[in-house]
């Protein structure tokens, strides 16, 4: 039985996350941590909070004394860190959250988590949830990244994780603190924020709004149904060797703009209007620095810890259509907030 502080797990990952392992450990305890920002949302968990074994705590992964707080109280021995502020746009028009969050709120669990688990740490593991982000932009012919791959981030956002990623690195040399890392392609999925392109495209087709592509829409990105990204940091938490990288992804690339097509398809079968949705495709301005292209080489995880992801491409895509179909409501409250002003100034 372990005691797991999840963090962030309010969010689109760490929500799909505590409901993965609330079904497959039930006799694990789960306290959620997180701060509820934009990107949070606890209505994501409803269906898990009336269990005995799970627990909210709204707090800030930078106050380390409140964390420090927690660790002692609940007598976690296990970290899941999703908490992060994770849009790219976002991290262009206010690149300051994300050093704070990302840089200063892993800083302040690591030392919680050292301090904590300074008198005996042999069954205690701080897991660090990253992105494959940190490995910069990738040549049509290049080979995937793997975990060797030098770093080199280029937007705000993948900078901080970036510096985050080292900060564990160091833990783990420095303190012996029993850390991994994994780092994961694009998820996509039930709960996903409605800023990302995946369910920004089917919400906005749903509206009869028009559908933004960076650029020529080009650009490459390794797609992998959150699901599998859960069942990816199940083995590493479970078989995984401490200090260890592992690069999780489902080898699975796409254009932008084939995304968005196969999207709009599966919307005119399961739902059809007036116009075909890809009317509603606009191009315009690129993202400033878009990376071009992302691909992961899972081979690690996948040869020494068994793992391999469960959904086809299509089937996850037709999955998640179906899922934003089935849950208007909330797409409606989580774009009640400040999402409408964000909008109007990344796309106006
Ligand atoms: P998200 O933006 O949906 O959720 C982030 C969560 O963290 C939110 O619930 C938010 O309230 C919480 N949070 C933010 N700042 C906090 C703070 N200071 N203290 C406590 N909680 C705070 O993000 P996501 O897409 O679920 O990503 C989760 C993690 O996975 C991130 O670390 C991200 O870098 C990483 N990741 C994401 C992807 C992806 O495709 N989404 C891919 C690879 C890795
Ligand atoms: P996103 O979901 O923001 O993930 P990331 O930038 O972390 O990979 O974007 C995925 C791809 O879609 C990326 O190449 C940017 C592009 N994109 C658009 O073309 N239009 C949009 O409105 C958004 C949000 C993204």
């Amino acid at each position: 039985m372990r005691t797991l502080l999840v963090t962030g797990g309010a969010g689109f990952i760490g929500s799909n996350f505590i409901h993965y392992w609330l079904k497959n450990h039930p006799l694990d305890k789960v306290i959620n941590l997180d701060a509820l920002t934009y990107a949070g949302n606890l209505e994501n968990l409803e269906t898990v909070e009336h269990l005995a074994n799970y627990r909210f705590v709204r707090g800030d992964i930078c106050d380390q004394e409140f964390v420090s707080g927690l660790f002692d109280n609940e007598h976690i021995d296990t970290v899941v860190n999703f908490a992060a502020e994770s849009h790219v746009d976002r991290s262009i028009l206010g690149p300051e959250a994300f050093v704070q969050t990302n840089v200063q709120g892993t800083l302040s669990l690591l030392e919680a988590a050292r301090k904590a688990w300074s008198g005996d740490s042999s069954s205690c593991l701080f897991l660090h949830v990253s992105t494959d982000e940190v490995y910069g932009s990738l040549e049509p012919d290049d080979p995937a990244f793997t975990e060797l791959t030098p770093y080199a981030p280029n937007s705000p956002y993948s900078a901080s994780k970036a510096s985050s990623d080292h900060l564990v690195r160091a833990w783990f040399h420095t303190y012996g603190l029993p850390v991994l890392t994994t780092n994961c392609s694009n998820n996509y999925g039930p709960y996903q924020f409605p800023e990302k392109l995946i369910p920004l495209v089917i919400l906005n087709a749903l509206d009869g709004k028009p559908i933004p592509i960076y650029g020529d829409g080009l650009n490459v990105r390794d797609w992998l149904y959150v699901e599998d990204h859960c069942s990816g940091i199940e083995a590493v938490l479970e078989k995984g060797e401490q200090g260890q990288v592992y690069n999780i992804g489902g080898g699975n690339e796409w254009h932008n703009i084939d995304i968005v097509h196969l999207i709009c398809d599966s919307l005119d079968e399961l739902q059809p209007g007036d116009l075909p949705c890809r009317e509603l495709i606009r191009f315009i301005k690129d993202r400033p620095g878009h990376d071009r292209r992302y691909a992961i080489d899972s081979g690690k995880i996948r040869r020494q810890l068994g793992w391999k992801p469960e959904y086809n491409f299509r089937t996850g895509i037709k999955h998640t259509v179906q899922w934003y179909l089935e849950n208007r409501d909330w797409c409606q409250r989580v774009r009640s907030g400040d999402y409408h002003s964000y909008y109007r100034k990344q796309y106006d």
